[in-house]
């Protein structure tokens, strides 16, 4: 029996993430071994800790060895696919994974299995993220936002560990359409917007919603009488821009917290992305519902 760390990787950012990582023991499917246990992973979709891999000869000797390790078990098939799933079989029922935001309830602990060939299992209970794979299933909103970006605002939220409270300010810069603008206001928020292309008018239109149109690189934070409780930034544009903007709210104190996704250009530069990790108390991830973006959270 071996303690390891597993990284479970995005298919289109496990280079990026064995890179990310540096030592790295092996990879099987979407698992990313290594022998560091490290937290600050931008690219690793859910972290395993302490994995335990096993030998076993039957399937119920598996199903013995996880029942015995913990309640719920989520199937992350890799190898032996058939056989994995006859284990699953005899597993406990998962409970509901679709949750309605802002959750409520959070899951109860949910462990993850992987058999890595016909005899060997490989199984953590304690993981990062409460949604297996770090995959929330949230029950969507088809009919009040404009477009699908409220989706990454609900998972950075529920990954920020708090959401925001009746009555607090929020500054959306690259509001437009206003899918965060959307969240924010029907979380209680008065949202000031601000892009140079217009907000959807019924989001506009909504109570509690300002819209400035004009630069989001125009409005000068250190200008503001009283801080914001949250900013939030979607605007289109290179990284460097995303940093300069980020490094002068945080320097004029004006944000309280910050949400922030930063556009990556062609190939993963870490170098970059190292560059907003090294921001005190910055968390830098790559989200489920990001594609060629990061989030950084502070
Ligand atoms: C990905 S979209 C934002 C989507 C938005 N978060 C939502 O939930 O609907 C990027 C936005 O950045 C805006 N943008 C680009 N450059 C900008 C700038 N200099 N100032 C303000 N907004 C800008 C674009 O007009 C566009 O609306």
């Amino acid at each position: 029996m071996t303690d390891l760390t597993v990284y479970i990787a995005h298919p289109d950012y496990l280079g990026a993430l064995c890179q990310e990582l540096g030592d790295v023991s092996s990879v099987a499917g979407n698992l990313v071994f290594s022998t560091q246990e490290k937290r600050d992973i931008c690219f690793a979709s859910d972290i395993w800790f302490r994995a335990q891999i096993v030998k076993f000869e039957s399937i119920s000797e598996a199903v013995r060895i996880l029942r015995a390790a913990g309640k719920y078990w989520f199937l992350n098939p890799v190898e032996s696919i058939r056989r994995s799933h006859l284990i699953a079989e005899q597993l406990r029922k998962l409970p509901n994974l679709k949750q309605s935001f802002p959750i409520s309830t959070p899951l109860p602990q949910i462990g993850c299995f992987s058999l890595l060939d016909k005899n060997t299992l490989v199984y953590a209970q304690e993981r990062w993220k409460d949604p297996p794979l770090g995959d929330f299933q949230f029950i969507e909103d088809k009919e009040n936002p404009p477009n699908r970006a409220y989706l990454k605002l609900w998972e950075a939220l529920a990954l920020y560990g708090c959401y925001p409270a009746q009555g607090e300010t929020a500054i959306d810069l690259g509001a437009s359409p206003g899918g965060w603008t959307y969240v924010m206001q029907s979380l209680g928020v008065n949202v000031t917007a601000v892009d140079k292309a217009p907000l959807e008018p019924r989001i506009a239109q909504l109570p509690n919603v300002t819209f400035l149109k004009q630069s989001a690189f125009a409005l000068n934070p250190a200008n503001l009488k009283t801080a914001v409780d949250w900013l939030l930034c979607d605007v289109a544009c290179y990284p460097e821009r995303s940093y300069h903007l980020i490094m002068a709210w945080l320097n004029s104190g004006k944000a309280k917290r910050m949400i922030v996704t930063i556009k990556l250009q062609g190939a993963t530069n870490l170098e970059v992305i190292g560059r907003f990790k090294a921001i005190p108390g910055a968390r830098v991830i790559h989200l489920l519902q990001n594609k060629h973006e990061v989030t950084l959270l502070l």
